[in-house]
């Protein structure tokens, strides 16, 4: 079991101390205004520094500490810290000396009413180049994971590769009973603290992925993982996996019909090569392909190679033109393996026990609605109730055209006046499809109010249109099955 960075007395003294000065997201928000709160965001801390200054009380101290990265005085710390002794927290490395000051010697990040403990943000220590063991706080990659969880009520819940404990707080709010592990025991440590300050209890385990929870399920898996594709050399725990290219993704989809209890979900961010002369979602459907499992895997975005290895240099403080060395090996093994970019999204993986599962690889660029989780258990209720009809209770079903559901024309002008060229069905909520429509597909949209079987409307459209019911409604049949998998038109009555 590891311990956090303080005994429990010491935690509950931290704890008054942040509590007791309001140090919460909305204690920050409001010492510093809105000024300061939008300069936070851009990493301009010019506006809460204004706010912060001059008043050396504990919320002020707190947040110029651990929010801006400033060096205060030992006494202004120490009346902040209280009732935890000063010495207690240099000993834990919660502040340590600078110059004749102390600062933040880790990051307490106000987290709504809770806290997260990390390393310090690169961003507050300039020029200096991460270290190898660097515990991430909480960044874009975990929001975006922590926004797509399904958050259901399970007995038990796993999170690979916690950190500083992010996800594992969120599943504490559904989860019974959660296991956190991490390949660094560093990264345990702080988990171990973010989880005391908040008086839970996780199972906190070390060791490479999957190998400390072997033989072991869970009701629903997470992990943000170190995603980063390239050579396979580690030099940061929080980004290299130590594999080459993708194979850490391949590998977490390897081991997931291991994880998961039946109907359990796991979900997890990833990143995949785009190789030329091979289609990237044949690639990613090779990963799923023989596990058994449902699998819904969306890419988010694609990144060029040099933009891809840029962006990773700088994330840990490695600058690409004082390290051409490092870039250029980087882009070498991306020549060496054909790789034109590379693909981030999120893979949902379900443990259904279908013989044939189903396994969809997307592209879903568009900006969704957040939580995106919220959108994730639909898209699959709505696979498993496709799954149960055949093409007459298809035909027999009554459809309801999806809440904020616009129709988008796009017109040329000509000698006859407007001529529309395009149709486009666009969902204003959700996931945000947007569908190109003929106007017969348009007819049989606007009809779905929930009242008619879809038979009959064909029937009706049909008749209108002088065309074989029988080859309309064949015609039909998948491209409704397409409107409902993207949660255009739905099963009336939920
Ligand atoms: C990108 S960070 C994610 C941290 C946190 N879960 C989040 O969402 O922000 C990846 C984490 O995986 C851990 N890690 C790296 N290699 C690992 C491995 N082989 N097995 C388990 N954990 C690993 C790192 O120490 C780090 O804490």
């Amino acid at each position: 079991m590891t311990d956090a960075l303080l005994p429990p007395d010491g935690i509950a003294q931290l704890r008054e101390a942040l509590a007791g000065a309001g140090y919460t997201s909305t204690g920050i928000a409001e010492r510093i205004g809105p000024a300061g709160t939008a300069g936070m965001r851009h990493n301009d801390l010019r506006a809460a520094l204004r706010a912060t200054a001059g008043a050396p009380d504990p919320l002020a101290t707190l947040i110029r500490l651990f929010v801006c990265g400033q060096t205060e005085p030992e006494r202004v710390v120490a009346t902040a810290l209280a009732p935890l002794p000063l010495s207690d927290a240099v000993r834990a490395g919660i502040v340590e000396r600078s110059g004749d000051g102390l600062r933040a010697g880790l990051e307490i990040e106000a987290y709504g009413e809770q806290w997260i403990v990390s390393d310090v943000d690169a961003g507050l220590r300039p020029g200096q180049p991460l270290p190898p063991e660097h515990v991430l706080g909480v960044g874009g990659a975990s929001t975006t994971l922590a926004q797509s969880t399904i958050r259901r009520p399970v007995a038990t819940a796993l999170d690979l590769g916690t950190g500083c404990g992010i996800q594992a707080l969120h599943l504490s709010t559904h989860a019974a009973r959660v296991t956190a592990t991490d390949l660094s025991e560093r990264a345990l440590r702080f988990a171990a603290t973010t989880a005391a300050l908040s008086g839970l209890d996780w199972e906190l385990l070390r060791g490479d992925l999957t190998t400390p929870v072997a033989g072991r399920r869970f009701d629903l898996v997470v992990s943000n993982p170190p995603f980063v594709v390239g050579p396979g050399t580690t030099t940061h725990t929080y980004r290299d996996s130590g594999r080459a290219g993708d194979a850490v993704c391949a590998e977490l989809v390897a081991a997931a019909p291991r994880l998961l209890n039946e109907g359990g979900y796991m979900q997890f961010l990833a990143n995949w090569l785009h190789v030329a002369g091979e289609d990237w979602d044949d690639r990613v459907a090779g990963w799923v392909a023989g596990t058994g499992l449902d699998a819904w895997v969306i890419q988010r975005e694609v990144s060029d190679p040099v933009g891809y290895v840029n962006l990773w240099l700088a994330d840990a403080s490695e600058d690409p033109t004082t390290q051409p060395a490092r870039a250029a090996a980087w882009l070498d093994w991306f020549d060496a393996n054909k790789v034109e970019g590379v693909g981030l999204g999120l893979v949902t993986l379900r443990a259904s026990g279908h013989d044939d599962p189903t396994v969809r690889v997307e592209d879903l660029r568009q900006a969704v609605e957040q939580p995106l989780g919220a959108q994730v258990g639909p898209w699959f209720h709505r696979q498993d109730w496709l799954r149960g009809q055949s093409t007459d209770s298809l035909l027999g079903a009554r459809l309801v055209a999806a809440d904020g559901l616009q129709l988008r024309q796009e017109a040329s002008r000509g000698p006859e006046g407007w001529q529309v060229d395009r149709q486009l069905l666009a969902l204003t909520e959700g996931l945000r499809w947007v569908e190109q429509i003929d106007p017969l597909v348009l007819a049989l949209v606007s009809a779905c109010d929930g009242n008619v079987a879809l038979r009959d409307q064909l029937d009706v459209l049909a008749a209108a249109h002088e065309a074989d019911p029988a080859a309309l409604a064949q015609a039909a049949v998948p491209l409704v099955a397409h409107l409902v998998e993207r949660g255009i038109l739905l099963p009336a009555g939920g």
